[in-house]
């Protein structure tokens, strides 16, 4: 994708103002352009630098179907890895859990940065306005009738006025932070360490992910396809990149992984190397009079759950429904319990993920006892059906339960 930024001339107006074109904002605005919903995503970086962003891989069935719902799933279907399970390794062995003979589903492996292209691309091609590099982005009016966006491009000042303000704009961004203080709750647990990732045009040690609990530390082999591979260590959150150099970040893995799975790494120079912190969040309400919060901009999960960039696409799959809703059937329903349904959703996602977290990584104060519960916990895990079926339906994605009418509008 170009540098290109914005379709001209600038708009004054629009149904619904997108802060941010992450995954969340991308989707909403194909979901709400497919049912002739007008739009506008502000975005502070530039295309080529959204694309640069190495995150999610794993979807859940629903998120593949909301992406089909907008008009993104031919690459998807055609590229994407349908993995019926995954393995679990512990004590030099690995244990699979089958998710479809468990649950009937699977998941599919295919990366946020395939999703935000194809998303990037198909808006272009419909000629839906996304402005880059818009600075100073500034949310004013979200408690009365009449939002205003504010922003300047290229040194010019404009203003975008709109019904609603979708805050797409990641934990970072401006919209969360626009909320006056008395209105919000925010819960949050920070964890003692973070992930290294690495990211290499090599074939993935094995067809599914490896999650691995080692004395050492977590690890886990993940992929982007047949050819390219994405693994993470666990590492102390004061650690920094340049301290890993590629061979020590390839010895590291292997020490952690079952030998059998260690003989089968492939290794070969890092496109990408990059430590994320993990996190536990979640803003309460996520409404705030016309202004929406969505994915990233409302909560974080630590990623052992592969639950965040599913979570977004939930989100923005309720607040289209509402919009629908809105516009085509002159009810607030949707509006109103907008936060309600997604919070429902996000609290058992944010439970699951925090309960992988604490089961696969090595908790520096937890001690031998602690040790000693981890162990006892997955071999239960993998010995039980109830317990490897918990899991599977947690890890495959609870149900996305839109209201059913607006279901249907989207589908006419
Ligand atoms: P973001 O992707 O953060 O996008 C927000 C956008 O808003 C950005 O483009 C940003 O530039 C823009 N923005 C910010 N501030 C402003 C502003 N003031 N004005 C205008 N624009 C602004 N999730 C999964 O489901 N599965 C996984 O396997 C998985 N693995 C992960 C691995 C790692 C290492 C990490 C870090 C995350 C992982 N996630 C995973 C989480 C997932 O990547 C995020 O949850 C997802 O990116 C959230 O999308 P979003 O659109 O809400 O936010
Ligand atoms: C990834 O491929 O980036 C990935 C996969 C599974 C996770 C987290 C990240 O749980």
């Amino acid at each position: 994708m170009g540098s290109s930024t914005s379709t001209s001339p600038q708009p004054g107006r629009t149904q619904v103002a997108i802060i941010g074109a992450g995954p969340a904002g991308l989707l909403l605005g194909q979901l709400l352009h497919e049912a002739g919903i007008a739009n506008v995503i502000l975005e502070q970086r530039s295309p080529d630098y959204v694309l640069s962003r190495i995150r999610a891989g794993v979807l859940e069935q629903t998120t593949v179907q909301l992406l089909e719902q907008a008009g993104v799933s031919e690459r998807l279907r055609r590229e994407g890895l349908r993995h019926g399970g995954t393995e679990l390794a512990f004590d030099g062995q690995l244990h699979r859990i089958d998710f479809e003979h468990l649950t009937g589903r699977c998941v599919t492996v295919y990366g946020q940065t395939e999703i935000t292209r194809d998303l990037m691309e198909r808006r272009a091609s419909v000629g839906c306005t996304t402005v880059y590099e818009a600075q100073g982005v500034s949310l004013h009016g979200f408690d009365g009738d009449m939002p205003v966006v504010r922003y300047r491009q290229d040194g010019v000042d404009h203003e975008l006025r709109c019904d609603f303000i979708a805050g797409c704009d990641g934990f970072h961004g401006v919209s969360r932070a626009s909320v006056p203080a008395p209105a919000i709750t925010t819960h949050e647990k920070v964890y003692p360490f973070g992930w290294l990732g690495l990211l290499a045009d090599v074939p993935p040690a094995r067809d599914e992910l490896v999650y691995a609990n080692h004395a050492r530390g977590f690890a886990l082999c993940s992929q982007r396809s047949r050819t390219l591979s994405r693994y993470y260590l666990q590492v102390p959150l004061q650690d920094k990149v340049d301290q890993w150099s590629d061979d020590a970040f390839w010895d590291e893995l292997r020490r952690r992984l079952p030998a059998d799975v260690a003989e089968c790494v492939t290794t070969g120079a890092s496109i990408e190397k990059s430590i994320a912190p993990l996190r536990s969040f979640v803003t309460e309400p996520m409404r705030f009079g016309r202004l929406f919060l969505a994915g990233d901009a409302a909560h974080i999960v630590p990623p052992t759950g592969a639950k965040g960039l599913n979570l977004a696409a939930s989100d923005v799959g309720f607040l289209a429904a509402a919009m629908r809703e809105h516009y085509l059937e002159r009810r607030d329903e949707g509006i109103e319990a907008y936060s309600e349904r997604c919070l429902r959703r996000i609290w058992k996602a944010e439970r699951f993920s925090w309960w992988f977290t604490s089961l696969m990584h090595r908790f520096p104060e937890a001690g031998e006892f602690g040790h000693r519960m981890q162990h006892a916990e997955l071999d239960y895990l993998v010995g039980s059906p109830a317990a490897s079926t918990a899991l599977a339906e947690n890890y495959v994605g609870l149900p996305l339960e839109l209201p059913t009418r607006a279901m249907a509008a989207a589908h006419h």
